[in-house]
């Protein structure tokens, strides 16, 4: 697409990887680049649920939290081997969790971090109940702390990290193209 990031000499697979919080926003922005630059767009959550025939949930109550991790790391691997272009990735929150995926999220593309304050992923989580590690009586102490534990692997990460306080999902958009166009036209 014309207003599609653009890449001239980088080998790096031209994707858009989408890490962050539970509740950050990264399906939702999926769902705009996607419309905006007519590429391909992969959930990994629903990817694994349609594979798997059941929900995460499920998956966590039946299997647990290691397979789940385990099943999103193959698929990671997956992603990766197919060489990718024209993609735009949303991940799982917890995805940066293992070394090995942070390394291969690089390996896919422009990764971009969207930030969300604890208070905005408590309103936008508190909808359902489809986020099996937040299912807790302190959803509150359960947010802030798995973003303590995280914050520094999204940001080992990512190549941008975008503070989405204050902006519409538009100028979210706008931001994330901008500086993928920069990098996969200058690299990082
Ligand atoms: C998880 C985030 C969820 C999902 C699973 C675990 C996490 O995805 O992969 O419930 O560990 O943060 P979303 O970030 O899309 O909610």
């Amino acid at each position: 697409m014309e207003n599609g990031p653009d890449q001239k000499t980088s080998s790096t697979p031209r994707c858009l990887v989408l890490i962050g919080f539970m509740g950050s926003g990264k399906s939702s922005v999926g769902r705009k680049l996607q419309e905006q630059l007519g590429y391909t767009l992969i959930d990994t959550d629903q990817l694994i649920e349609k594979r798997q025939g059941k929900s995460i949930p499920k998956i966590f109550s039946t299997d647990g939290e290691d397979v789940f991790r385990d099943i999103e790391c193959e698929l990671l691997k997956e992603l990766v081997n197919d060489s990718p272009s024209n993609r735009i990735i949303s991940t799982g929150g917890g995805i940066i969790l293992r070394e090995s995926n942070r390394k291969l999220l690089r390996e896919l593309g422009f990764v971009v971090w969207l930030k969300a304050t604890p208070e905005e992923i408590l309103e936008r989580t508190s909808r359902n109940n489809h986020r099996p590690l937040l299912q807790t009586k302190d959803p509150k102490g359960a947010v802030a702390r798995l973003m303590a534990e995280r914050d520094s692997l999204y940001r080992d990460t990512a190549h941008l990290e975008l503070d989405t306080k204050g902006l519409d999902i538009e100028e979210v958009c706008a931001g994330i193209l901008d500086c993928a166009s920069y990098h996969f036209t200058h690299g990082d």
